[in-house]
């Protein structure tokens, strides 16, 4: 039976990113020294750019790469930790690949070596160690990449023995590019807050980097809109300038939000679909915010400023010891960004602002 490839009204579309594309090359030429932090708002493509990264690089450069997702939460570290890294080998099992030309890599470990590391009578780290520098020394240039890294928050904050782990993890990260220079690390999280938090906990300052992953820029979201065929495979409407503009104001250069608004459009008019988004945006707010009248404090500060410090939340009558902790909570809930490098909260995208705008008009 001949097999037949699906077609879609609208497909995935990569736009932008060549600034970090050439970022993360730069990173991967030099001789491993530091960390790699990749971070940014929800959903602004971090992963994305990071399997494009591995399938233009691939064809390039001998590389061993180690992809980490971390999505599922972790209840137990060490047990879930070495689930994850690591992988007893059987004959004839098939690889598992990242996309069509990407194998994913784990450390290789037998059976013996598994119940050793798991009674705790053998390092983990040593086993990995051993791997990096076998790689190292035929030539190819290991690459380790833990995604989704927030999954770790919730144990890394609420249990001291779990934090240890991972503090441990992060010792060793450094030890391997600062020290040992022998891989490549990357680390990607949408949670600033908590990268920030294992950031000055394992003392990584002077040992890592961190590399933002944002929206796209106007000029690159004005592109793909009046390229509706071109990046999307859209061929059944095209989009004015003026639509275009009127996208951009509602949910900027956010990507996935841009797809949703496009596959709206397949079945009703422009200003029907932006302002059923908006109002859908104000109800997540609605939702977050609850009958916590402090977290409406909060917001309200974006009605006058796009990005704030922590210092301009505290005459907001919020006590100061619970203000700390509702912004993580905004944080975490991806209501708010925070940005490490530059301390500053803000809403995740345009489109929450104007849900936040839109919660105090009718609140008002
Ligand atoms: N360069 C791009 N051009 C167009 N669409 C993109 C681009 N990068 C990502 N997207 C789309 O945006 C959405 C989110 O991408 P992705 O999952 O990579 O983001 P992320 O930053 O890893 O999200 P998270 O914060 O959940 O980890 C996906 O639907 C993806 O197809
Ligand atoms: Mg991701």
């Amino acid at each position: 039976m001949i097999e037949k490839k699906q077609s879609y009204r609208q497909d995935v579309a990569f736009v932008g990113m060549k600034k970090e594309l050439a970022g993360l090359k730069l990173y991967i030429d030099k001789e491993p020294s530091e960390i790699l932090f990749i971070h940014g708002p929800k959903s602004s493509g971090k992963t994305t750019l990071l399997y494009k990264f591995l399938e233009q690089i691939h064809s390039e450069q001998k590389l061993n790469v180690k992809f980490l997702d971390l999505r599922e939460t972790f209840t137990n570290v060490y047990e879930d930790f070495l689930k994850t890294f690591f992988r007893v080998e059987t004959t004839g099992e098939k690889k598992e690949t990242l996309s069509s030309n990407i194998n994913v890599g784990f450390f290789k470990i037998d059976a013996s070596i598994e119940k050793k590391i798991l009674e705790k009578r053998a390092d983990p780290f040593k086993v990995m160690e051993a791997e990096l520098l076998e790689l190292t020394q035929k030539g190819i240039k290991p690459v380790l990449i833990i995604d989704e890294l927030q999954a770790l928050e919730k144990i890394y904050l609420d249990n001291d023995k779990e934090r240890q782990l991972v503090t441990a993890l992060f010792n060793f990260f450094v030890a391997m590019t600062k020290e040992s220079h022998l891989a490549h690390i990357l680390i990607a999280s949408s949670d600033g807050y908590f990268l920030n938090t294992v950031y000055n906990d394992s003392k990584l300052k002077k040992c890592s980097e961190f590399f933002k992953v944002d929206y796209l820029k106007k000029e690159d979201v004005m592109e793909w809109l009046l390229n509706l065929e071109k990046y999307s495979k859209i061929k059944d409407y095209t989009l004015s300038e003026s639509d275009a503009e009127k996208i951009w104001d509602t949910v900027g250069g956010s990507m996935w939000e841009i797809q949703l608004i496009l596959a709206g459009l397949f079945s009703e008019p422009i200003d029907d679909v932006l302002s059923l988004y908006k109002k859908k945006i104000k109800g997540m707010i609605e939702y977050n915010i609850g009958t916590d009248m402090r977290k409406e404090k909060i917001l309200e500060v974006f009605l006058e400023k796009e990005t704030a410090h922590v210092k301009d939340f505290i005459h907001r009558e919020i006590p100061a010891g619970e203000l700390e902790k509702l912004l993580q909570d905004m944080v975490r809930n991806n209501i708010l960004y925070f940005d490490p490098t530059e301390a500053v909260y803000y809403p995740q995208g345009k489109s929450y602002l104007w849900g936040i705008r839109l919660y105090f008009e009718l609140a008002a």
